[in-house]
């Protein structure tokens, strides 16, 4: 009998041609062997994972709220963390944002779905970043679109570029990550996030910010969020970089009308996000002070990314260049002219280290960049990674 099952394929929609495995998940199988030192994933340290805290949160909440903690829910989320939510807004950004706005989603990779679902036919123009997020791009493509990209500079995206693709594609949506992107690892400029929600507030776009490592910054001084000078930009947040990411929970918070058509897409999708996790998160902010843990968090990532800056000023030819991010957890690498990253890739299996391929962030093509997570190895790790991966680009280039 054939393990391969029965063919589906001439009853398959249409978009599912569209649909691609994520390279990343498919990299991490390679690195699935355990000698391999990997910088490939995407993955916050376990070590910052509150255990104990959450196993206590979990049993107050079955304790005091028995069966309802169980019950099914609304569809918007549980209102006592959507109000956390929002006052966690005004205190730390300034933005003025009432709970009703907030949809509590799984991760905020579900609110990039439902964005997609309720404003995206095929053939819509959708404006993205480059390099962009992978999932991103994979949860809008489902929706048929047509993808067109704006450079990411150092300090956001070239301004031009933007307003001509503003002018010329009219996207339906702009997707920006202005804090510590993911996979570049930079942020725009004060200057920039100005004329960004100047240029999108003017016009008929859905700016989106999503921003799942804001709050992770380890050196210097917050920067406003594009909201502030595009009211109706739509704001992605997660927490998964500040509490754990297994527990699926992020946000969406959006203006009335897409909120409500969000709601409803959503009740088609999984009724509500899971409410006992809702609650256990809750509990657990409500009972632990998330500013610390948080500060935590930061100082770990801070010397990890350090320590990499270090490692790859040490071990990697000069002309190699490399972002030296404030915040986040990924580091990007551009390779000079002439070295292939697909082929660094198999030479760096090859030698026991990985990392992402940068072509996995483009939607057209680039075979010069590779993002490097920093977050989830420790320093000796990170150095030795390192040393193996500028020996494997020594031999690229010589081969
Ligand atoms: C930019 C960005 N957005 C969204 C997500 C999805 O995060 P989650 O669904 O865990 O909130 C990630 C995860 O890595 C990300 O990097």
């Amino acid at each position: 009998m054939s393990t391969a099952g029965p063919d589906f394929s001439a009853l398959l929609a249409r978009r599912t041609q569209r649909m691609q495995r994520s390279a990343i998940r498919e990299i991490l199988k390679v690195t699935e062997d355990p000698e391999i030192i990997s910088f490939a994933g995407g993955l916050p340290n376990p070590r910052t994972f509150p255990v104990a805290d959450v196993a206590e949160a979990a049993a107050k909440v079955l304790r005091e709220a028995g069966t309802s903690a169980l019950q099914y829910a609304t569809t918007e989320g549980y209102r006592p963390l959507r109000e956390f939510i929002a006052r966690r807004y005004w205190e730390k950004q300034q933005l003025r944002i009432d709970p009703d706005e907030i949809l509590i989603t799984n991760g905020s990779q579900q609110g990039l779905d439902l964005l997609g679902k309720v404003l995206l036919d095929a053939g819509d123009p959708v404006l993205l970043e480059r390099p962009a997020y992978l999932g991103a791009i994979q949860a809008f493509s489902s929706y048929e679109p047509k993808f067109s990209a704006v450079t990411l500079e150092d300090d956001g995206p070239n301004l031009a570029e933007l307003e001509a693709a503003l002018d010329r594609q009219r996207p339906k949506l702009f997707y920006t990550v202005p804090n510590f992107q993911n996979p570049s690892g930079l942020s725009y400029s004060a200057a920039k996030r100005e004329v960004v929600g100047r240029l999108c507030g003017q016009r008929p776009v859905v700016l989106v910010q999503d921003d799942p490592y804001g709050e992770l910054r380890f050196r210097g001084e917050p920067l406003p969020s594009l909201k502030h000078h595009c009211p109706s930009c739509v704001l992605l947040g997660s927490f998964s970089k500040v509490v754990a990411p297994g527990l699926r929970l992020g946000w969406i918070c959006a203006p009335r009308q897409l909120m409500d058509l969000m709601v409803t897409a959503k009740q088609g999708v999984d009724l509500h996000s899971n409410y006992f996790s809702q609650r256990v998160v809750h509990q657990h902010l409500l009972d632990h002070d998330l500013d610390t843990h948080i500060a935590m968090v930061r100082a770990l990532y801070g010397r990890q990314c350090d320590a990499m800056v270090a490692a790859i000023k040490k071990h990697f030819p000069a002309d190699v260049k490399s972002s030296e991010p404030d915040g986040g957890m990924f580091l990007w690498v551009r390779l000079p002219e002439g070295v292939s990253v697909m082929e660094l890739f198999k030479v760096a299996i090859a030698r026991k280290v990985a990392f992402v391929p940068g072509s996995a962030f483009f939607i057209d093509a680039d075979d010069r960049h590779l993002r490097l997570n920093f977050s989830n190895s420790d320093e000796a790790r990170i150095d030795e990674g390192m040393r193996r991966l500028g020996e494997a680009i020594r031999q690229v280039r010589v081969g």
